[in-house]
C-alpha cells in the first residue's frame, strides 16, 4: 500500500559535505514525531470504532507516517553517526504519550477530529517541501520530496472523510474554524519541543520546554518562504470550507507570514541568548 520504500531512497549518494548543521537536529527530532504515528492510529481507530473503511485508511496512514520516521531516522544516522535513531526513539516514546483511552474525539466531533487531522497535514506537506527545497544535501532533497508528496495526500485522506462526517454531523463553521486555529496553536506544545529534547540533547539534561521550543522552532521557521506559507493557507481555508484562492485567504496568508516572522525572530534571539546545550556533534 505504501507509496515508496526506505531501501529505494538512494542512500549512496549522501554527501555529508552538504550538511547544514542547523537542518540536521531538525530531522532527528522530526524522525520522533514521525515515528510515534502508530500510537495516532490507535487513537484514531478508537474514535472511530464502527467505521472499518476509515479505521482501514488509518492504518495504512499510520505506516507511511512510520516509514517517515524511519527514513528521517537513518538519514539522522548518517549526519551524525554517533546517533542512534532507536534509542532516542525510546526515550521519546517513554516521556511522551497520547491519550489512547478515547472513545471520542478529543476535538468534540468526528469531523472536528478530521479538520484537526487535515491541519496536521498542511504542516507537515508545508514544512518537509521548504526543508527539501532548503536542503543542499540530496538524499534529504529525496526523503522531505517523498515525505511531502505523502503528507499531501494524508491531506486529501482525511479532508475526503471530513467531508462525509461534515454531512451527518453539520458542525458550524466558527466550530470548524476554532478546531482548525486550535490544532495550528498546538504545535508550540510538547510534542515537537519533547522530541527535539530526547533526540539532541543528552539524557542527564533535564527537559525544558521553552529551550526545547526555541531550539525547534527558532531553526524550523528559518526554512519557511512566504510561499509555503500561501500554499499552506490554501489547504487551511479548504480544510474549514473557504475558498483556497482569494483575497481573504491571500490576506490571510501575509497576516500569517508575519506572525510566523515574529515568533521566529523571537525564538532565534532565545536561542542566541541560552546557547542551548545541544550537542555540537552534528555540527
Ligand atoms: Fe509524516
Ligand atoms: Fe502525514
Amino acid at each position: 500500500m505504501k507509496h515508496w520504500r526506505v531501501e529505494q531512497v538512494s542512500w549512496d549518494r549522501f554527501d555529508p559535505s552538504k550538511l547544514d548543521p542547523e537542518i540536521v537536529p531538525l530531522v532527528k527530532a522530526a524522525a520522533m514525531v514521525e515515528r510515534n504515528g502508530d500510537d495516532y492510529a490507535i487513537y484514531l481507530k478508537r474514535v472511530f470504532h464502527d467505521d472499518p473503511d476509515f479505521q482501514q485508511a488509518a492504518e495504512n496512514w499510520a505506516l507511511e507516517e512510520i516509514q517517515h520516521g524511519d527514513a528521517l531516522g537513518r538519514w539522522g544516522e548518517l549526519a551524525d553517526p554517533g546517533w542512534d535513531y532507536a534509542e532516542a526513539f525510546a526515550r521519546y516514546r517513554a516521556g511522551y504519550k497520547i491519550d489512547l483511552n478515547a472513545d471520542a474525539s478529543i476535538r468534540g466531533s468526528r469531523t472536528g477530529e478530521l479538520i484537526a487531522r487535515c491541519m496536521v497535514e498542511t504542516g507537515t506537506s508545508s514544512y518537509y517541501t521548504a526543508l527539501g527545497e532548503a536542503s543542499e544535501e540530496p538524499v534529504l532533497k529525496e526523503i522531505c520530496r517523498l515525505i511531502a508528496a505523502d503528507e499531501y495526500r494524508h491531506f486529501k485522506l482525511f479532508y475526503d472523510h471530513m467531508k462525509r462526517y461534515l454531512a451527518r454531523e453539520d458542525l458550524s463553521f466558527l466550530r470548524r474554524l476554532r478546531v482548525a486555529a486550535g490544532r495550528i496553536g498546538e504545535s508550540e506544545d510538547d510534542e515537537l519541543a519533547f522530541a527535539f529534547h530526547c533526540s539532541n540533547e543528552e539524557p542527564g539534561i533535564a527537559y525544558s520546554h521553552a529551550r526545547c521550543i526555541a531550539g525547534y522552532m527558532g531553526r524550523a521557521m528559518n526554512f519557511y518562504r512566504f510561499r509555503h506559507i500561501e500554499r499552506g493557507m490554501g489547504m487551511v481555508f479548504k480544510a474549514v470550507g473557504l475558498e483556497p484562492r482569494g483575497r481573504l485567504s491571500d490576506l490571510a496568508a501575509r497576516g500569517a507570514w508575519r506572525l510566523l516572522c515574529w515568533r521566529r525572530d523571537r525564538f532565534r534571539a532565545a536561542l542566541a541568548q541560552e546557547a542551548a546545550p545541544i550537542l555540537a556533534r552534528a555540527a
